[in-house]
């Protein structure tokens, strides 16, 4: 299959194809996403939630990330593969940026970095791709900026926080952000962002005129027992798993596992 590169992303926009991407933490499910087509993996860093027990995104380190980006990048034939910048690896600014860029690019074999931030992040998008490193952009409700905002909360509700975030998207995608994933925004608020930006949006939570969407992928296969709202389940692959690992034991408890065809002769 042909590789997703940057160019892409626009090229989808422009004739008005949807994006789908997904979050991915390891070669096995890359794999599973990649060849049902799914555009762009994200190795998030909601891996700190979903994978590492932790209760936010916030202790996640970019030591964290590199060996599953590392591991998604090779296993990804087609997708475009996106890695967060974990909180506390950009926000001093353009400098630190470019150094964790640059790591994650040596490091993993991924085709883009992403990280959270409208204005105060434009010197960083603007290093970023001056080094050659596309960056995605992440606006609306941000999870690393968590306590500023009380926890998970709709974001640009009312005239005056809605004329900010457009102003955010729009300021990201002149620094150079190749798309730009809002997270719990109004919908129409979302739709019009997407009229007034060049580059694909990316929504979770925020509605079907995005140009894409985007799910955190237990949320997606139904492998927890609580998600969000606006995260549909699309199977019970926790439910089949735990059947699997039930029939296992059973058997293996009951000496009908191994079987002749699962042992050999002498
Ligand atoms: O870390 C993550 O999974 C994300 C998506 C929810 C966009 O940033
Ligand atoms: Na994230």
């Amino acid at each position: 299959p042909k590789r997703v590169r940057v160019h892409h992303l626009a090229e989808a926009k422009a004739r008005g194809e949807r994006l789908t991407m997904l979050t991915a933490y390891d070669a096995v499910t890359a794999r599973i996403f990649d060849e049902a087509g799914v555009d762009m993996l994200l190795v998030g860093d909601s891996i700190g939630n979903t994978m590492h027990g932790h209760t936010t995104t916030l202790p996640v380190t970019v030591d964290d990330l590199i060996p599953p980006a590392r591991a998604v990048a090779r296993a990804a034939q087609r997708a475009f593969v996106v890695v967060d910048f974990p909180f506390g690896s950009y926000e001093a600014g353009a400098e630190q940026a470019l150094a964790t860029g640059v790591r994650m690019m040596k490091e993993t074999g991924v085709s883009a970095v992403k990280l959270e931030g409208g204005k105060r992040v434009v010197p960083q998008i603007r290093a970023l791709t001056d080094a050659g490193i596309p960056v995605v952009g992440h606006l609306g409700y941000t999870p690393q900026s968590e306590n500023r905002f009380g926890g998970p909360r709709v974001q640009g509700r009312g005239d005056v926080a809605a004329e900010q975030l457009s102003e955010d998207a729009l300021a990201i995608v002149e620094a150079g952000a190749v798309a730009v994933v809002l997270e719990m925004v109004p919908a129409p608020l979302a739709a019009r962002i997407t009229e007034i930006v060049a580059v694909p949006t990316i929504g979770i939570g925020a509605g079907a005129q995005c140009d894409g969407q985007v799910l955190v992928w237990v949320d997606m296969a139904g492998m927890t027992d609580w998600s969000p709202r606006f995260a549909k389940r699309f199977g019970d692959v926790g439910a089949a798993l735990r059947s699997a690992a039930t029939a296992y034991v059973d058997e293996v408890r009951g000496g009908t596992f191994p079987d002749a065809a699962h042992q050999f002769d002498a």
